[in-house]
């Protein structure tokens, strides 16, 4: 398999972005990464699309070719791609292994979600949660995620400050970045007086519901060194996973399986461990959700996530920075476009291009984008290499 580089990213503001449809948000992602990628972008043969639910959200299917249309790009092969909210994640996943096989030499991945236009958010998003034995019975994401927050506060005494914690920095970055849809910072007090969604977690626990979409440029080495314009970022590891879709399957609702497993075959492919990653984008749908996967990952032993996040470890100028974009839980999170924006902000991160919020030194960063309870998900690690 051939080495991939990442040539060119673009991303649109994250938001309640009424003035733009689905295919607007996807085209305008998509032409800033290949502006990103200057000449290059003339040499794209293949497009993949991460959409979680465009059908329930705006009654549109079939996305691959009306986006590819409406980018200028027929007859490219389109294809959606769909893990829930890791598809994104999964998007890129396929488009590298398609350069990586020689198929192609320049390939673009994206994501895309238009979550506002009226639909029953709630019930869409649910539909990525075991329907017959969750949410059928009234369980939907916030509920999910109380549960395995109530469960990690009791078996290691994680406490509702610390999930606040994870909030309140993630916030504090997201001021620092002008494409989030809550760039304003909140404090301690705020997280625990909001309105509770689903005990323990509150308001200010959550990620939004958002507009918006992000896209990639992957390219061949050779493809690469052509486009020239940029250091070199390359993919040093893509890896996807599964888990249980059911959360009453696992053995421990505080463990993320797939998370884990990916992982392992992320640091395997890319011949690291955990300690040598520099910057991070993970998955904090809610605050609970970048604890667990902060343990699940290696950065700590499981339980040692709360008072890691407490003691200011994850923040910019940290010891392990986490979501300098301010997350999805400041940033926003348009479902099927979030693990696509994790990349665009590593590759802002490794070309020390962050403005205000740029982790020093930063050369490893790891994306790690999940669907549903963490039923799927993947793992990425760019490595700066020039
Ligand atoms: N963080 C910060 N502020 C938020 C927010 C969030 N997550 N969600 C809404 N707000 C703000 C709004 O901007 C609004 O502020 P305003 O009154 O100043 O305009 C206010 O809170 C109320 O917004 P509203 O849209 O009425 O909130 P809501 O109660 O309908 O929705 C949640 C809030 C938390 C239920 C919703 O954001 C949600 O479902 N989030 C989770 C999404 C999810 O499950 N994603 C998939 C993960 S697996």
């Amino acid at each position: 398999m051939r080495d991939v580089y990442v040539i060119g990213v673009g991303m649109t503001r994250f938001g309640e972005l009424w003035e733009s449809s689905l295919r607007d948000l996807f085209v305008e992602a998509a032409l800033a990464a290949l502006d990103d990628a200057g000449n290059a972008g003339e040499h794209l043969s293949s497009m993949y699309v991460g959409c979680m639910s465009s059908g329930l959200f705006v009654g549109q299917e079939h996305i691959g070719p009306q986006l590819a249309d409406y980018l200028g790009r027929i007859p490219i092969p389109a294809t959606r791609v769909e893990t829930a909210c890791a598809s994104g994640g999964a998007a890129v996943l396929h488009a590298c292994l398609e350069v990586a096989a020689g198929v192609s030499e320049v390939v673009l991945a994206g994501g895309v979600e238009k979550m506002t236009d009226g639909a029953d958010v709630t019930s869409a998003l649910a539909t990525a949660a075991d329907q017959e034995y969750e949410a059928y019975h009234g369980v939907t994401f916030p509920g999910l995620y109380a549960l395995m927050a109530r469960a990690h506060m009791h078996r290691y005494g994680t406490t509702r400050e610390q999930l606040a914690r994870v909030a309140v920095k993630n916030h504090k970055h997201g001021a620092l970045n002008p494409k989030a849809q809550y760039p304003f910072e909140i404090t301690v007090e705020q997280v625990l007086n909001s309105s509770r969604v689903a005990d323990p977690l509150r308001l200010l626990d959550c990620s939004p519901v958002t507009d918006g979409a992000a896209a990639v440029i992957l390219a061949s080495e050779e493809a690469a060194r052509r486009a020239g314009s940029h250091p070199l970022i390359r993919v040093a590891a893509s890896a996807q996973a599964t888990g249980t879709i059911a959360l009453h399957s696992r053995a421990d609702i505080t463990r993320l399986d797939a998370v884990e497993q990916a992982a392992k075959e992320a640091y395997r492919q890319a011949g690291i461990t955990p300690d040598k990653v520099d910057v991070s984008e993970v998955h904090d749908c809610f605050t609970i959700a970048e604890l667990c996967v902060m343990e699940a990952l290696g950065y700590t032993e499981a339980g040692k996530s709360g008072p890691l996040a407490e003691a200011g470890e994850t923040n910019i100028g940290g010891r392990m920075p986490i979501n300098p974009s301010g997350g999805l839980k400041a940033k926003g999170h348009p479902v099927g476009a979030s693990g696509a924006a994790q990349i665009v902000e590593l590759v802002h991160q490794l070309r020390g291009e962050a403005d205000g919020r740029q982790v020093e030194n930063a050369r490893i960063g790891l994306a790690q984008s999940m669907g549903g309870t963490g039923a799927s998900c993947t793992v990425h690690i760019l490595e700066g290499v020039s």
